[in-house]
């Protein structure tokens, strides 16, 4: 039995609102030191949705524009996972409500459902649809993997870690970014860093700091499961390295705010020099030998080896993964989307020159908690018409993109959160405002009727 050849990422397209707020605004606004969201947190904009949108309708514009964009007929998808921690009904699958995309092509033999848990929803979805594709019951056509969240916080100091966005994504063989086989390291454990008990609320129960730790110690977790699973393959193949950074050219994280991924790839920096034997003398951990001996778990909150970390692996992040958290930065966090939101930007700022034949390492860290460390191998063609090509050119208008939007003060986006509070759950209604905050070919809500069932539009 012959599996499908490279099974991976062959298309993706990313959503985000048309309107946003500008975190200088917000820290005038909320009367906090300058700088604490715009460097403390390293966020630039956060994109927020209108009381016209939600997880479906946001959903059900991504998928569409990627299947318009592609020119994939709708009976060629075989499978479409949508991983979500925006929870608007207990029972009824977001899915369900992307179905209609596929009613005229009378395509119903879809297999996939929701997947749920925080931010990890997506890349489950992932695993889910490469699975699948790897196993008997592939029946030969594609998969669509669709994540997407509205991130929202009371007011407070979680709020301006907020955002808003949509990824879908293709998955078949011959893929420019290759899901490397065997390759994953997971960690899942009991948490409660953040979770969404209150189904009368979009908000979640936050504890800040535990959370931070949480993805921090899932982070070292599965970076030794990863390491282990590499080096195994590698002995396998009669090569003894010990795996480092260095054979990850790319890394993206999961990224709630952007300093946060600084931290985490510096970190990644210390495990590799704490697992070293203690003769190394290697220049890249110049700054770091004070800290030998030290174990990864003693390290959370120790501020003297956050300096020495940041300090020692600045270059690297500059060019391993700063490009990458432009979306992040200039939107906010996207939840299931964002390590996905993290990946469209790497490719938005590289050409498929730069790319081709790299490893694109990957975590993602859903709170409660699971997490997965795992990788991809870009292919190596990047001729003009190649795949790796198209698929870098698809999103190289990004940045153009981000800056079309509307900037909203933040009495405006204040109000706009009220409302959303207001009329989260309620029924017969349409949602008030004008489509003009949309961009044009979004989905929108336009009717809650008396029994909760939802009707979409969709701008022009
Ligand atoms: P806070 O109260 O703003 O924290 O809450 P802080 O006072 O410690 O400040 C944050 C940083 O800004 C600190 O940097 C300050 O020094 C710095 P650090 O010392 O840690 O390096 N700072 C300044 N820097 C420059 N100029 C200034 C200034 N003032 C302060 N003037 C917190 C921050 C992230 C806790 C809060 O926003 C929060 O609770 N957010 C939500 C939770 C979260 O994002 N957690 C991240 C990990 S968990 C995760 O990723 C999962 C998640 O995505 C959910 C899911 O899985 O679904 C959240």
């Amino acid at each position: 039995d012959t599996w499908p050849k490279d099974v991976g990422i062959l298309a993706l397209e990313v959503y985000f609102p048309a309107q946003y707020v500008d975190q200088t605004d917000l820290e005038k606004f909320n009367n906090v030191e300058a700088g604490k969201y715009t460097v403390g947190l390293g966020q630039t904009r956060m994109g927020f949705c209108s009381v016209q949108e939600d997880i479906n309708s946001l959903c059900l514009t991504v998928v569409q524009r990627l299947m318009e964009r592609i020119k994939l007929p709708w009976d060629a998808v075989g499978r479409l996972e949508v991983g979500t921690e925006t929870i608007i009904d207990k029972s009824k699958a977001v899915k369900t409500v992307l179905m209609d995309l596929f009613r005229d092509s009378g395509n119903t033999d879809i297999e996939g459902i929701d997947t749920t848990n925080a931010c990890y929803g997506g890349t489950a979805s992932l695993f889910n649809a490469a699975n699948w594709m790897e196993s008997s019951y592939w029946d030969g056509r594609y998969a669509l993997v669709v994540c997407g969240d509205i991130a929202v916080y009371p007011n407070g100091n979680a709020r301006p870690t907020g955002g808003a966005g949509a990824v879908a994504m293709l998955i078949g063989p011959k893929a420019p970014l290759v899901l490397e086989q065997g390759l994953r390291g997971t960690h899942m454990e009991n948490a409660y860093d953040f979770y969404k008990p209150n189904l009368a609320s979009e908000y979640p129960l936050v504890d800040g700091k535990l959370s931070i730790q949480c993805y921090l110690r899932a982070l070292d977790r599965c970076y030794a499961a990863y390491r282990k699973k590499i080096q195994n393959q590698w002995k396998q193949a009669g090569n003894n390295q010990p795996f480092t950074l260095d054979d990850v050219q790319y890394m993206i994280f999961h990224t709630p705010f952007c300093k946060m991924v600084q931290k985490s790839l510096a970190r990644l920096m210390l495990s590799d020099f704490l697992s070293s034997g203690s003769d190394t003398k290697n220049d890249l951990y110049k700054g770091l030998e004070a800290f030998r001996g030290l174990k990864l778990e003693e390290t959370y909150t120790n501020k003297d080896v956050d300096k020495a970390l940041l300090k020692a692996s600045l270059d690297m992040f500059n060019k391993k993964t700063k490009a990458s958290l432009y979306l992040s930065t200039n939107n906010g966090n996207m939840y299931t989307s964002s390590l996905y939101g993290c990946l469209a930007s790497l490719l938005a700022h590289h050409s498929a020159q730069e790319l081709a034949g790299s490893r694109i390492g990957a975590f993602s860290y859903g709170s409660g908690l699971a997490a997965s460390f795992f990788s991809f191998r870009v292919s190596k063609d990047a001729s003009p018409g190649s795949p790796l090509e198209k698929l870098v050119s698809s999103v190289s208008d990004l940045p153009k993109r981000l800056d079309s939007r509307r900037r909203m003060s933040p009495e405006e986006f204040t109000e706009i959160m009220n409302q959303r509070e207001q009329f989260f759950h309620k029924v017969n209604f349409s949602p008030p405002g004008d489509t003009s905050n949309l961009f044009p070919g979004t989905w929108y809500l336009e009717r809650v009727d008396e029994m909760h069932r939802r009707k979409y539009a969709r701008r022009p």
